[in-house]
């Protein structure tokens, strides 16, 4: 007999989201059973766009309750680590493939109070964080190439998350899953070991709505 698992967890991740009704957007998961909000934070270098900075977050954490998960897709991630903890962020995710010092930026990271992760492209084998397991609260395994919202799902990165897993042996640290993740995704990912689904255009760019987006991405994922 499989034995029992913890819940699968949806993080609503706002890239695909209304931003001039940004607070409305992010009570609506929340409503719907998010349970937390990815912020894409990206810097027109390390992936073409340029998204949002501290200012947000800072925004956000006065109309949410909901954990706010920061995802920075920055060149020297080092630089911006303070000013993101500072604004509420309760997890913080620079990619490995961008740190000079992985080992240093989580370190200082965890001296900042919040939950110190990296991400990982799909060209980036787990093996990454290897010198990394005892200073991570949580990896996030990229399942697109990083930069946009609206891409399809690389299934190919799953066989990763086991391997990561086995690296972080007893660490109670968490492995997100980001990007092409909905309905028809979502059970493929949980099965293979993600705690943390994140999400954008299955919650913010649904027809049924982002409440009910919400709730039929967690049902989807408890596999
Ligand atoms: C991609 C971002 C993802 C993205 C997911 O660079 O890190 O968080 O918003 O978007 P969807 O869910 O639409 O693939
Ligand atoms: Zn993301």
């Amino acid at each position: 007999m499989t034995p029992p698992r913890r819940p699968v967890r949806i993080g609503a991740s706002i890239l695909a989201a209304d931003f001039a009704d940004l607070g409305n957007a992010v009570r609506a998961t929340e409503r719907g059973g998010a349970a937390m909000v990815h912020v894409d934070v990206m810097d027109g270098r390390f992936v073409p766009p340029i998204t949002i900075g501290s200012v947000v977050v800072e925004a956000l954490r006065r109309v949410t309750g909901l954990p706010l998960d920061v995802h920075l897709m920055v060149e020297e991630p080092e630089r911006h680590l303070e000013v993101f903890a500072r604004a509420g962020a309760a997890s913080i995710a620079f990619h490995v493939e961008a740190a000079r010092d992985p080992h240093r930026a989580l370190a200082h990271l965890r001296t900042l109070g919040v939950q110190a992760g990296v991400a990982i492209n799909p060209g980036t084998p787990p093996e990454a964080c290897a010198p990394l397991v005892d200073l991570l609260d949580f990896v996030l395994v990229m399942s697109v190439n990083p930069g946009y919202a609206g891409q399809a799902f690389i299934p190919d990165v799953l066989p990763k998350i086991g391997r990561l897993r086995a690296l972080l042996g007893e660490r109670p640290a968490w492995i997100g899953i980001d990007g092409g993740i909905s309905p028809a995704t979502a059970p493929q990912a949980a099965s293979a070991g993600a705690d943390v689904l994140m999400a954008a255009s299955a919650i913010f760019a649904a027809p049924e709505g982002i409440e009910a987006a919400t709730i039929r991405l967690r049902a989807a994922a408890q596999w």
